[in-house]
């Protein structure tokens, strides 16, 4: 299960966000135009925030 395998890292819903971010940046260098970027992102973004294990950090 993906959940699982990312419960040896604390991930924050900061660090969910910034992972959002650097795959829409990466999306967009490799010329993924919108509306197909916004689209990709939106379906990660479930993923990404449900793999949230970890408080909010001051330090992210
Ligand atoms: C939709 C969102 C995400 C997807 C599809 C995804 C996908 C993956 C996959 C396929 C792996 C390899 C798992 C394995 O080795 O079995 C992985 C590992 C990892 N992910 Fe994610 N991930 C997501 C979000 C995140 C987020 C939000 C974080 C934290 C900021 C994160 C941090 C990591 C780390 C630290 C590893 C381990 C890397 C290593 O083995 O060196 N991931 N992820």
């Amino acid at each position: 299960m993906m959940r699982a395998r990312h419960m040896a890292f604390p991930v924050t819903p900061e660090r969910a966000e910034a992972w959002l971010a650097c795959m829409s940046a990466a999306l967009e260098e490799i010329g993924v135009d919108e509306p197909l970027r916004s689209f990709v992102i939106q379906r990660l973004s479930g993923p990404a925030h449900h793999f949230v294990n970890t408080e909010s950090s001051t330090n992210d």
